[in-house]
């Protein structure tokens, strides 16, 4: 089977396909993502538009994930995206630098529609925020660390080991092997 992941980041495609044994087919569109404080809602929505707007034949994965800063209660949260794109992951360190908490978590939904009913899957890992480290993955990945070493420090592999997006990549994994 192939599994068409609609994402524009090639981050997570290749991180995906570390996890997954069918074909995953890249779809570069870019689906409506509503705004909600919920991941699952995002990526659910995303996934049925994105299946209804690209031709209703394989499946379709969309992720949405996010980065969630305890001393931010939760920012930047279900907005992490446009807070990259407008103020940029620095000067998101740069907010985080001066509190005495810096626990943070990276979440993950990953939500699957093949035209019946929609599943998701969900990932997490803590971590803390730090100054910039790395120059791999994407996003936050450098200012994110997890036991001693950023995840922009840490090959494909491992970071699918430990990461959000690999936790929930591993439960549609299961779930896909046994339907
Ligand atoms: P989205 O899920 O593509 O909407 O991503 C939300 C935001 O979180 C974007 O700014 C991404 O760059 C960032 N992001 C998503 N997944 C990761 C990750 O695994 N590491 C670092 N940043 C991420």
């Amino acid at each position: 089977m192939t599994i068409r992941f609609v994402t524009s980041n090639e981050g997570k495609v290749r991180e995906a396909r570390e996890y997954l044994t069918d074909d995953v087919e890249q779809i570069d569109y870019d689906y409506t993502e509503i705004q909600s404080d919920d991941l699952a809602e995002i990526a659910v929505a995303g996934a049925k538009e994105a299946f209804e707007e690209t031709g209703r034949d394989d499946p379709v994965l969309v992720d949405d994930a996010g980065l969630f800063v305890d001393a931010l209660g939760g920012f930047p949260g279900p907005y992490s995206s446009y807070a990259e794109d407008t103020v940029g992951v620095e000067r998101v360190w740069n907010l985080v630098e001066q509190e005495e908490n810096r626990r943070a978590k990276f979440r993950c939904v990953v939500a699957y529609y093949d035209g019946d009913e929609a599943r998701t899957f969900e990932g997490a890992v803590p971590g803390r925020i730090v100054a910039p480290r790395g120059d791999g993955g994407f996003g936050y990945d450098p200012i994110f660390e997890h036991e001693g070493a950023t995840m922009a420090e840490m090959s494909t592999e491992r970071k699918n080991a430990v990461s959000h997006r690999g936790r929930a990549l591993a439960k549609f994994a299961d779930w896909l092997a046994e339907n």
